[in-house]
């Protein structure tokens, strides 16, 4: 009998959201090695913080191309990860490429792919801000992408209909759930033990703990300065407390948290933790401030309030379920915004209910069920994620 000849889906990241986001993917392609062959290549836009999630995820890239450089520009991340994925997809010649999300890895996979006339799938498509500038590169990142796409992998009900709006055919568009859950579960959330190095850290903090990280381009410069104002003054009006900065490692955001922050008794600013340590640290948090686009979803799954510091967020269902609220980059909002939840019990109790509007662990089954049908290996088309059928999945079990 003839061996099926089994389609060749190349996965394509670079840095650590998408390290994390993919993670459930990867293990349900290998799940499904009789029926897909994969590759996995990695651009290592992003070095230690892919490293550390490699790690976690026990994946052995199949290339890596080890671009990044301290200190890269968008224009040399964009040349430098454009050549190398053209000529490493023209030897592997795979029959999809797979990215997620918006950074200029997922931008150059897909528009490398195209140039070798490579079908792309979208994970994680159809966010949008309508604002060009905010995120900062990411919005046309991920619009550019969407165009290149060939499957859109929305993660909501809404992303799906931003999709349509704009013209992509129905038939491309497949509602999965958001990838972060099915990770998120991979790390047993809320039910797993701290890891030592996490625990290690909330034992050197006292009292409440709110967790922080910021990175985002538009929130370097004047926007750094005013969170960093706004923290300075919540550790003082509240002495019982202290404020975990795990650390982007870049040189910009390192250089300006230690300079306003670096001394202060009740502000612990640390290494980036990985994705066992991570977690917990988030169900443990009594509040996250934070502009990331991933921790926003983790933290509706959790149940910890999370108050995001942008003006402008491509990810309204963890706001419209209360679990979020976009505070901007003003110092007297967000500590307004923080005054309150540190001081109202009942306006706390309304943000931390745990809610799961972006997935319900199902999304890496979905997506390659997606590809099955899209390769005819399967003749029924998945049924789509729906946010009303979904609460047997909640992430429940933040620890007392
Ligand atoms: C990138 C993505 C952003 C995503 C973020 C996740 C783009 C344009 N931006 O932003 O969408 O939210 O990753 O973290 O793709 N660095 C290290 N080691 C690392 C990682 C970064 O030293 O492991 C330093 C390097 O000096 C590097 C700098 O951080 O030059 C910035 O990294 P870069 O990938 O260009 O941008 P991010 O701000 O990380
Ligand atoms: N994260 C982590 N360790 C850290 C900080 C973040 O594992 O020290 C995880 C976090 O849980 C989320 C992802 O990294 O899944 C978010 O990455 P980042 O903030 O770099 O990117 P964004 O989501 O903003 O694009």
């Amino acid at each position: 009998m003839d061996e099926m000849v089994r389609p060749h889906i190349c996965l394509i990241y670079g840095t650590r959201p998408e390290a994390i986001k993919l993670a459930p993917v990867y293990r349900e392609l290998k799940q499904r090695a009789g029926v897909f062959d994969t590759t996995v290549v990695v651009t290592a836009q992003h070095r230690q913080l892919l490293d550390q999630m490699l790690t976690v995820f026990g994946i052995k890239p199949d290339v890596d191309l080890d671009i990044m450089r301290e200190g890269q520009t968008l224009s040399q991340v964009t040349c430098r990860a454009l050549e190398a994925l053209q000529t490493t997809l023209h030897r592997l010649a795979p029959d999809m490429v797979l990215v997620q999300g918006d950074t200029t890895t997922v931008f150059t996979g897909a528009l490398a792919a195209f140039y070798e006339q490579i079908a792309v799938g979208h994970v994680e498509a159809g966010l949008r801000s309508e604002n060009k500038y905010s995120p900062f590169p990411e919005e046309i990142n991920r619009r550019m992408t969407g165009v290149l796409a060939d499957l859109h992998f929305a993660p909501t009900p809404g992303a799906r209909e931003r999709l349509l709006a704009e013209n992509t055919p129905g038939e491309q568009v497949f509602v999965t759930g958001n990838t972060v859950i099915d990770a998120l579960q991979m790390m047993n959330a809320g039910c797993a033990p701290m890891p030592d190095a996490t625990a290690r850290l909330v034992e050197q903090v006292s009292g409440r703990m709110i967790l922080v990280t910021v990175h985002r381009r538009e929130n370097l410069g004047v926007a750094f300065t005013q969170i960093c104002t706004a923290l300075q003054r919540i550790v003082h009006d509240f002495p019982d407390v202290s404020v975990i900065w795990p650390m982007h490692p870049n040189p910009i955001v390192r250089r300006a948290a230690e300079e306003m922050l670096g001394d202060h008794p009740q502000i612990l600013l640390c290494e980036p933790l990985d994705y066992f340590g991570f977690v917990p640290l988030m169900a443990a948090a009594d509040l996250i401030i934070t502009d990331s686009g991933g921790i926003q979803e983790e933290a509706s799954a959790l149940g910890t309030p999370v108050l995001v510091t942008r003006d402008t967020t491509e990810r309204p269902e963890g706001i419209a379920a209360g679990v979020a609220r976009l505070v901007g980059v003003e110092t007297d909002t967000i500590v307004t915004a923080a005054t309150e939840l540190l001081t109202n019990p009942s306006a706390y109790a309304r943000m931390s209910e745990p809610t799961s509007p972006y997935g319900d662990g199902q999304a890496a089954r979905r997506i390659c069920d997606v590809l099955e049908f899209h390769f005819g290996l399967s003749e029924r088309r998945p049924e789509d994620f729906s946010t009303t059928d979904h609460d047997d999945a909640t992430i429940a079990g933040r620890p007392q």
